[in-house]
């Protein structure tokens, strides 16, 4: 798990380099396990549903739910708020929805990256109508520019820096989500 080349780096993208390594393998697994200890410590009782949001979250969700030592559900929801491009349009669409019940369960909805925050501000209201115990997001990355969904982003893994990244499930046009780190690609 040591930090790649960037021979490495531009045999898995293709030859597209990138700027920097902003949180490598390493550096995440140890912030993922510390997000699983506070998770677990958090719900001491009653039914735990984690809504992973996709695609997004689909690595940085498979990592964390094996590091809560709690039981758990798992589902997931499919929002889509941005094209293929870099930048948000502000439409969200729902087009998949948990099958599961919400109602009295405490529903914890992952997501990769907080940027504005509009994708999860919709989905939150949508969440909360179906009366939940309790809602609480959270997000691998925050961008910090998203006050008004603050009061349910209850874990954040990682202040993100303002820039582009890619990997551990952030994309660029559905591309580098497999890349094992998270990197600045400019
Ligand atoms: P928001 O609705 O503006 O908060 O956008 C959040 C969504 O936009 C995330 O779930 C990501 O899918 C995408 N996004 C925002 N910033 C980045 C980034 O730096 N890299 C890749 N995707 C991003
Ligand atoms: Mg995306």
């Amino acid at each position: 798990m040591s930090t790649p080349s960037s021979s490495d780096v531009l045999r898995r993208t293709g030859g597209r380099p990138v700027k920097s390594i902003v949180f490598d393998e390493p550096t995440i697994a140890s912030r993922v396990a510390e997000l699983g200890a506070e998770i677990t410590e958090a719900y001491p009782d009653g039914d735990l549903l984690i809504l992973g949001l996709l695609k997004g979250s689909f690595i940085f969700l498979s990592d964390l739910v094996r590091t809560i030592e709690r039981p758990v559900q798992v589902d997931f929801l499919v929002a889509s708020s941005y094209a293929d491009g870099k930048v948000s349009s502000g439409t969200v669409r729902l087009l998949y929805d948990p099958e599961t019940r919400l109602e009295g369960k405490h529903i914890l909805v992952v997501e990769d990256i907080i940027d504005t925050g509009r994708t999860l501000r919709r989905l939150m209201e949508v969440l909360a109508a179906r009366r939940p115990r309790s809602l609480a997001v959270c997000t691998l990355l925050d961008k910090g520019l998203a006050p008004e969904i603050r009061r349910e982003v209850r874990f954040v893994g990682f202040q993100a820096p303002p820039a582009f990244l890619v990997g551990y499930g952030l994309d660029h046009a559905e591309n580098f989500r497999h890349l094992p780190f998270i990197a600045d690609l400019e």
